[in-house]
């Protein structure tokens, strides 16, 4: 069983369901009249977006981007290449980013960088996860679901080698199963 190698959960299914809600209402009020177009950064955010649109009353579009980190370390590099770009054009519309967590900001601040060349009407961020123990690049959070801890955490669309994503909560994962196969995506905490 996946649940197996969580060692505790950090956020509970229906946490997750009673914020995504909230943030659903906010965001529906603050782009009403407006063309928003929901960003999802593969593959993490797909769980938050999925949920996050069907709470939400205001028309919108989605789009998806995927990229990929460059460098030694498997830790975002903040160097980037768009493995999958957006399908349609951002000028002149509202985009709002969907992100499962914010971790260094790196990936985000190339992704902000990039989208912003682009002349969306507005650009901005929602995260289910914010880790800010562990940011290198400040980036500004219109929306956050939770802060975390500097734990590792998977579930609800976070993996550790491509695991644990759909578990419905967010849980920490027991350290020996990251520390007898060492490809974190995340800081090993200290
Ligand atoms: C995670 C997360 C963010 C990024 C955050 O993606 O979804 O995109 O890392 O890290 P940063 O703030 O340090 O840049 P990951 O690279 O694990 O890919 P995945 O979503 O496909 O699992």
């Amino acid at each position: 069983m996946l649940e197996d190698d969580v060692a505790k959960v950090l956020i509970s299914e229906k946490e997750i369901q009673t914020r995504t809600k909230e943030l659903a209402r906010q965001i529906s009020a603050d782009y009403a009249g407006k063309d928003l177009v929901l960003v999802c950064i593969l593959k993490g955010g797909i769980t938050f977006l999925a949920d996050l649109m069907r709470e939400m009353t205001v028309p919108h579009a989605i789009d998806f981007m995927a990229i990929s980190s460059y460098g030694a370390s498997t830790e975002s590099s903040g160097i980037v290449r768009i493995l999958k770009d957006l399908d349609a054009s951002i000028d002149g519309r509202h985009v709002l980013i969907v992100e499962d967590i914010i971790d260094t900001g790196r990936t985000l601040n190339y992704i902000l960088a990039n989208l912003q060349t682009r002349h969306p009407a507005s650009l901005r961020v929602c995260t289910l996860l914010n880790k800010p123990s562990r940011r290198e690049i400040q980036i500004p959070l219109a929306y956050v679901g939770f802060q975390v801890p500097n734990e590792f955490v998977v579930g609800y669309g976070l993996d550790y080698v491509e695991k644990y994503r759909n578990l419905r909560f967010v849980g920490v994962l027991k350290p020996e199963i990251y520390q007898a196969k060492p490809l974190p995506s995340q800081e090993v905490p200290t």
